[in-house]
């Protein structure tokens, strides 16, 4: 096994959260009930979900040149976290979210990408090696899109498989999506990219053929709390999730691809994998804020034994 078998490439946002009981409509303003601060950004919390997870996992990424960039810094050595391909963006800011939580426990996000705007293709290409010497790279889209293609580029060269996670989903060409091994859009990200409305299995069933067809193997559409549609080479079932009261999903679906990735690194079966990851999302859907709220290995073994 490779020192660090996962690679996550993404953003790092400081999480701004306001809690309230409704989301307000347009020009309507509402008081909130608490505000806290919290670490989160995709990649961030994938790369967390997957050190907390036990997995020995890189990060390439950039901070801003602020107090928050080095606290997250920080942070992820706490976790485990490898951050020697993680770099301080001079004159800039750590990258920031708006997000607003519900009592129902969804919640609205809005990021100012700032530092996270530098990992582009040139930047990727410094870390060449590092993709090439991992099994597996995982992505999202919260970074510029040239540096998402050059990983997936190097990555394919190499044999280290490509997972993205297409989140916050955008038009990506062919060009990518035939690079890419593994993908996990929710339902939102699956209309979005497909164009097919994802209401039921057999909807489900139809967008994972789409993915299929652009060259991508496994194809996993996550749906909140029913678990998540999962086809592999065509074909297609339900993989169940846990049934959990919701108090903040901020980084479950991170949570869920970070402690995936990991699981599936520990040469674990795709089922127990997927397993493990909706253990590990629903003991975060439990918690309040991104990062706070991702769980440990111990904890996600304890709740499937018991189960
Ligand atoms: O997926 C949740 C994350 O989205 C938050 O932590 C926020 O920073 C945004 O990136």
């Amino acid at each position: 096994m490779n020192q660090l078998p996962l690679v996550v490439l993404g953003s790092i946002n400081i999480d701004h959260v306001l809690r309230v009981h409704q989301f307000p409509q347009p020009g309507e303003t509402c008081l909130s009930e608490d505000y806290q601060t919290h670490f989160g950004g995709k990649g961030a919390n994938q790369a967390v979900a997957a050190a907390r997870s036990g997995c020995n996992c890189g990060f390439i990424a950039c901070v801003g040149n602020d107090d928050w960039g080095q606290q997250a810094l920080k942070q992820f050595a706490a976790d485990g976290i490898d951050t020697q391909s993680i770099s301080i963006q001079e004159g800039n800011a750590t990258g920031l979210a708006m997000i607003q939580v519900s009592d129902a426990g969804e919640n609205t996000i809005c990021v100012a990408p700032q530092a996270n705007r530098y990992v582009s293709s040139a930047y990727v290409k410094r870390y060449q090696s590092t993709i090439e010497n991992a099994e597996i790279v995982l992505m999202q889209l919260e970074t510029p899109l040239a540096g998402v293609l050059q990983a997936a580029k190097i990555a394919k060269q190499a044999n280290t498989r490509v997972m993205l996670n297409p989140a916050p989903a955008q038009r990506l060409d062919d060009e990518l999506l035939s690079l890419v091994d593994i993908i996990t859009p929710n339902e939102t990200e699956a209309q979005q990219l497909t164009g097919i409305k994802v209401c039921d299995d057999d909807s489900a069933n139809k967008a994972a053929q789409w993915f299929h067809a652009k060259g991508i193997t496994t194809v996993i559409i996550t749906l909140g709390a029913r678990g998540a549609w999962v086809s592999e080479n065509g074909e297609g079932y339900l993989s169940a999730g846990f049934k959990v009261k919701a108090i903040d999903t901020t980084a479950a679906g991170d949570t869920f691809n970070g402690a995936f990735a990991s699981e599936l690194l520990r040469a674990s079966s795709l089922d127990n994998a997927l397993r493990y990851a909706h253990g590990a999302a629903a003991l975060c859907v439990g918690g309040k804020g991104a990062q706070p709220s991702i769980p440990h290995r111990e904890q996600v073994l304890k709740l499937i034994e018991r189960s």
